[in-house]
C-alpha cells in the first residue's frame, strides 16, 4: 500500500490524480493543501484532508505531490521545505522544473522525482515520464510509477535531459491527436457530411481503428496494408498522404516541441 499522499495545489492534476488514487482498493492516507475554499470543501466531501497551510499537508504525507503551477512553485517550495523530513519524497509534476531547481529549494539530499503526466490523465488514461533526481534512485522511482499507475501508464527514463523528449511525444502529444482529428473532421465535411456527422465518423473510426491497432496483435503497418488494395480508395488517399512527407513533417514537428523545452527549461 501507498504511503500517506499529499498533494501541494488541488488543481486539474491533482484533482485527477486523487480521483484515480481513490478507486484503489486499499486507498492511501490523503491530504490537500490549495487555497481555494470551495475546491478545498470538495476535497473534503471526498475524505480528503483538505487545508490552506502547505506546511501541514507536508507534515501529513511520506510522497508530497507538487502540482502548483510552476509560477507558485516559488511560494511554495519554501513552505514545503518547512515542514521537510528525510522521510519524505518529493514528486514534480511542474512541466520544465529542472529537479536540481527542486532540490536546491530543500534541505540538502533531499529525494525528488519529476514526473510529466499528459491531459488523459483526468479520465485515468494519462501517459507519465518520470526521471529521478540526485538522490532518488529505484525505489522512489518504483512509489512515483505506483502513485500514478491508478492514472495511466508510466515510462521511467533515467536522464533526465530525456524529459524535453518525453515533454515533446507525450506531454504535448494530446494535441497532436487532437489537430489531427480536427484536420480529419474539416476534411470529411468537405465531402459533404455534417459536422455531427463527421464527427461521429471520425470518431468512432479513430476509436475502433486505434483499439483494434491494441488488442489484434499487429503493428500498424500491417493493419494498414491489410485496407489498401493496390489501386483502390485507399491507396489513393495514402498516395497524396505520403507525397507529402507525412513522416518527416512529425520528425519535424516533435523536434520542435522538443527544443522548445530545452529553452524553456534554461529560463
Ligand atoms: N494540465 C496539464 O496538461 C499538465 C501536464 C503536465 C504537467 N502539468 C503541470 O501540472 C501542474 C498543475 O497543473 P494544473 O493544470 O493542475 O494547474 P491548476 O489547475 O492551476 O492547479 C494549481 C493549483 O494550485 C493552487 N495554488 C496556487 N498557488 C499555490 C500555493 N502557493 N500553494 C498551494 N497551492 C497553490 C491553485 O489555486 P488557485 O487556483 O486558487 O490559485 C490551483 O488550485 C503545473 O505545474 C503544470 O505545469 C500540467
Amino acid at each position: 500500500m501507498l504511503p500517506p499522499i499529499s498533494f501541494v495545489g488541488g488543481g486539474n492534476m491533482a484533482t485527477a490524480m486523487i480521483a484515480g488514487l481513490s478507486r484503489l482498493v486499499l486507498r492511501p492516507e490523503l491530504a490537500v493543501a490549495e487555497p481555494d475554499p470551495a475546491k478545498r470543501a470538495t476535497f473534503t466531501a471526498q475524505g480528503v484532508v483538505a487545508t490552506a497551510e502547505n506546511t501541514q499537508a507536508v507534515a501529513a504525507g511520506k510522497i508530497i505531490v507538487l502540482a502548483v503551477k510552476p509560477q507558485s512553485a516559488a511560494t511554495a517550495l519554501p513552505e514545503i521545505a518547512a515542514a521537510w523530513d528525510s522521510s519524505k519524497l518529493l514528486v514534480s509534476i511542474l512541466a520544465g522544473t529542472p529537479t536540481a531547481k527542486l532540490e536546491a529549494a530543500l534541505p540538502s539530499g533531499a529525494r525528488v522525482v519529476r514526473a510529466m503526466p499528459n491531459t488523459p490523465l483526468a479520465i485515468g488514461q494519462g501517459m507519465v515520464g518520470i526521471c529521478p533526481g540526485k538522490h532518488a534512485g529505484s525505489h522512489e522511482l518504483g512509489l512515483a510509477e505506483a502513485l500514478f499507475a491508478p492514472c495511466g501508464k508510466v515510462l521511467r527514463v533515467a536522464d533526465e535531459s530525456r524529459m524535453d523528449a518525453i515533454t515533446a511525444v507525450s506531454g504535448s502529444g494530446p494535441a497532436y491527436f487532437f489537430r489531427f482529428a480536427e484536420a480529419l473532421v474539416d476534411a470529411a465535411m468537405a465531402l459533404g457530411f455534417t459536422r455531427d456527422e463527421a464527427i461521429l465518423l471520425i470518431g468512432q473510426t479513430g476509436a475502433g481503428s486505434w483499439d483494434y491497432l491494441q488488442r489484434s496483435g499487429f503493428d500498424a503497418a500491417r493493419l494498414r496494408q491489410q485496407v489498401t488494395s493496390p489501386g483502390g480508395t485507399t491507396a489513393a488517399a495514402l498516395n497524396v498522404i505520403d507525397a507529402s512527407a507525412f513522416t518527416d513533417l512529425w520528425v519535424r514537428a516533435l523536434a520542435a516541441a522538443e527544443a522548445r523545452g530545452r529553452e524553456l527549461a534554461k529560463g
